[in-house]
């Protein structure tokens, strides 16, 4: 089991010695990552000046003008991680087609990311996030996006909260890590992140129930005839980090307006699905293992439930 504490950059490296025919790439590419989520990081800690710095027509410290988050964010892991040369393909939440950097024309992977997760809730001061999904590239084209949820090499997120934590699989284990904003480090915070077998939470937006299967009303119904309390951050980064750590259920269900539901497959539920599986949760479309999910297109919406293997085992059997 690694140190708690133990730097990010360390860790990456240390995890890249127990392959040794790895060549280093997906290690750079991940702290490519890393370091674009620290200037998100420490912009968000601005977010509240944004409008007033925006509408006094001023520039920040380094002379850009000051942006707002959402653009920010992409525009930085665009230029980031398209400058580590370890991206052949970049698809953003923000951007229709996927961008193929200058830099990135030997790059072993591609990429896919939502660069802030949860917009309504900056001017709120909740919490935010950036989630990302890594694939091998493959022909060059948009479909290596559509591999499917499985093939991901890679998936995590970062939650811009009460601290910035940064976590992340590369498909073993998956671990969290705290920004120490002092010395602008990560520090290893959640080894081994394991979900609860069964949780006291269900995390849905009630509000969409009257739209819902009658079967799905019954089954919130039952969680909360049994105890359940409830919990809905509106940023599903925030609302899946809770239930990685808390247990319970997070869904997005589709409704009589939104027929696969409002989250992105590619860049925000199958990174997500990933995660949970490998802290030994479940992820479900509702039919099928969310990883079974081959997205037709990179911007697809799709209906998801995450969380405890007893939530989502008793959610199957009542849908
Ligand atoms: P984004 O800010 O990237 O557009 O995503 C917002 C998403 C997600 O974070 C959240 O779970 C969901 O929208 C909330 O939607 P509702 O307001 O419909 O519940
Ligand atoms: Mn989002
Ligand atoms: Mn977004």
């Amino acid at each position: 089991m690694p140190e708690i504490g133990m730097d990010l950059n360390r860790f990456i490296l240390e995890e890249e010695r127990r392959f040794p025919d790895a060549t280093g790439s997906l290690s750079m590419a991940l702290m490519a990552i890393e370091t674009a989520a620290k200037v998100i990081a420490s912009h968000t800690r601005m977010a509240g000046l944004v409008d007033i710095l925006g509408k006094a027509d001023k520039v920040n410290v380094q002379g850009e003008e000051v942006q707002k988050l959402d653009e920010f964010s992409n525009e930085a892991l665009i230029t980031i991680l398209g400058d580590s040369g370890q991206f052949y393909a970049l698809a953003s939440e923000e951007e229709d087609d996927p961008v193929f950097p200058e830099k990135g024309k030997n790059g072993k992977y591609i990429i896919a990311f939502d660069p802030l997760d949860g917009s309504t809730n900056i001017e709120v001061n909740v919490s935010i996030g950036t989630s990302f999904s890594i694939y091998k590239k493959l022909n060059g084209t948009v479909e290596d996006f559509l591999q499917g949820g499985d093939k991901q090499i890679a998936a995590g997120y970062v939650i811009y909260g009460s601290s910035t934590v940064f976590v992340y699989t590369t498909g073993s284990d998956v671990n969290g890590f705290t920004l120490d904003p002092s010395v602008g480090l990560f520090l290893l915070s959640h080894p081994s992140i394991k979900i609860p077998e069964k949780g006291k939470i269900y995390s849905v937006n009630e509000s969409n129930a009257g739209g819902w299967d009658q079967k799905l009303r019954d089954y919130f119904e039952s969680l909360k005839n049994s105890g359940y309390t409830s919990r809905l951050i509106g940023t599903m980064i925030a609302d899946v980090h809770r239930t990685l750590l808390k247990g319970g259920i997070f869904a997005y269900p589709a409704d009589e307006k939104n027929k696969n539901g409002k989250l992105r497959a590619l860049y925000e539920v199958l990174p997500m699905g990933l995660l949970i599986e490998k802290a030994g949760g479940m992820a479900t479309d509702g039919e099928k293992d969310i990883l079974q999910v081959k997205p037709t297109d990179i911007h697809q919406r799709i209906p998801i439930f995450l969380g405890s293997k007893s939530e989502i085992y008793s959610l199957m059997k009542a849908l």
